[in-house]
């Protein structure tokens, strides 16, 4: 199956790249991060997190860590959940500020992607937008080695700890776009599962959806032989389609998102249910990092774009507010009805991994098959119930496709092509499963 999934296309890529970080995971292992700076030469640390873990036991243990080992740090917490480019643009001015030879960014993936994009603002004395491709930015290349990186993730769900990818909101567009370098890897993940210990269910439901759809969406993305070789291997995108490595990462993390998701999320004393989650995150992350995901991330963005009128429960935001996750998972069910007749049998074994019912199917429902077991999953997580379940109605759907369009190169990335009427059907499809 594998090898001819990627079997050579006329013109296509012959080869793909694999960049991950130095990973160490397990329970305890934030009281590894002073040593861990310390291999790295940093002596003076950016250290970035967000105001609602500035006072948690994690950033004590990661505070006496640095201590202990003799590092001096100075912190950045004014960073709010869907950072925007003022918040990265302040990040980048608080690194400036300093003499730091390093960065520790500890929290979910708002703190992780803040602590990239700085980063990269900071060594390139810029704003954010031109680092955006065109027509959003200006596709201003990043060419400077940022300060070497550790990531410490404090939810089971972005996998950020492991792209090289940040998302951020433009203001002026108010919508989030993606920015992408191979430079802005973190050097090291460092990934504590007991972060998750005390993460409200609704919280662990959101993140979980947001990584079982980063594996669903590498493994189901097109082959990386269909997208246009590089004439420069150092310019290769890390969104290169589906490959080798991503399915090897993906299919893991599909097989304990099936496992374990509804145990995590109905029973919040079950530690191995949530340790499971958290390794799954970082697998999808190392997946998606190295294969990009399409259709369901695209199409999320057009509902965080055009959210109102919404909070969610356990989230501490003041502002309209659909969590990532349920930004994706509500459209997911119904790109992949639209998606599988492209790849009917990479969309079956997906929903086998996911340990969906097939009993009798053929490769004409690989779509229902595993539109089914995710809808299956999301009541028993008790997602809402589709676009409608965040407020949206039929009303809606041509403005959030408008959006959501200008979302190209993920859409690219999809294993079947669209234009803007099918996203308006995608969504209307999406308004409600049950
Ligand atoms: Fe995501």
């Amino acid at each position: 199956m594998a090898c001819q999934y990627f079997a050579p296309c006329d013109h296509g890529a012959t080869s793909f790249t694999i960049a991950i970080p130095k990973v160490t995971f397990g329970r305890g292992t934030l009281s590894e991060v002073g040593r861990r700076a310390q291999s790295l030469g940093m002596t003076e640390v950016a250290l970035f997190t967000d105001g609602g873990l500035l006072d948690s036991r994690y950033m004590a243990t990661v505070k006496q860590s640095l201590k202990a080992s003799g590092i001096a740090f100075q912190i950045f917490s004014d960073i709010r959940i869907e950072p925007d480019d003022f918040c990265v643009e302040q990040g980048a001015a608080f690194i400036k500020s300093g003499n730091f030879d390093g960065m520790i960014s500890v929290g979910g993936g708002s703190v992780i992607d803040t602590a990239k994009a700085a980063a990269v603002c900071a060594k390139h004395n810029s704003v954010l937008k031109p680092f955006f491709a065109k027509p959003i930015g200006e596709s201003k290349p990043i060419t400077e080695k940022l300060l070497p990186h550790i990531a410490c993730p404090t939810t089971s769900g972005t996998g950020s700890e492991c792209t090289s990818i940040a998302v951020v909101r433009l203001r002026d567009l108010d919508t989030k776009f993606v920015i992408a370098s191979p430079l802005m890897l973190p050097d090291e993940a460092v990934i504590d599962p007991e972060c998750c210990d005390t993460l409200p269910s609704n919280v662990i439901a959101s993140t979980g959806f947001d990584l079982l759809s980063h594996a669903l969406e590498c493994y189901t993305a097109k082959a990386y032989t269909q997208w246009a070789p590089v004439e420069n291997p150092n310019a290769r995108q890390l969104i290169q389609g589906a490959n080798p490595w991503s399915d090897l990462a993906a299919t893991k993390a599909l097989q304990i998102a099936g496992t374990y998701l509804d145990r995590a999320v109905n029973d919040t004393s079950d530690q191995e249910a949530r340790d499971q989650l958290m390794w799954a995150a970082s697998l999808a992350g190392m997946a998606f990092g190295n294969s990009g995901t399409h259709m369901p991330h695209a199409l999320s963005y057009g509902v965080t774009h055009l959210m109102r009128d919404i909070t969610t429960k356990d989230y501490d935001v003041k502002t309209p507010f659909v969590p990532h996750g349920v930004s994706v998972i509500v459209s997911a069910p119904a790109c992949f009805r639209y998606t599988a007749e492209a790849t009917p049998e990479r969309h079956l074994e997906a929903a086998g991994f996911l340990q969906a019912d097939q009993k009798g199917a053929g490769l004409e429902d690989a779509g229902e098959v595993l539109s089914k077991r995710m809808i299956e999953l999301m009541q028993q997580t008790h997602m809402p119930n589709g676009l409608s379940g965040v407020g949206f109605g039929s009303a809606d759907i041509k403005a959030m496709a408008a959006s959501s369009v200008r979302q190209a190169r993920a859409i690219s990335n999809a294993p079947r092509e669209s234009n803007l009427v099918d996203l308006e059907n995608i969504y209307a499809d999406a308004i409600s499963y049950w």
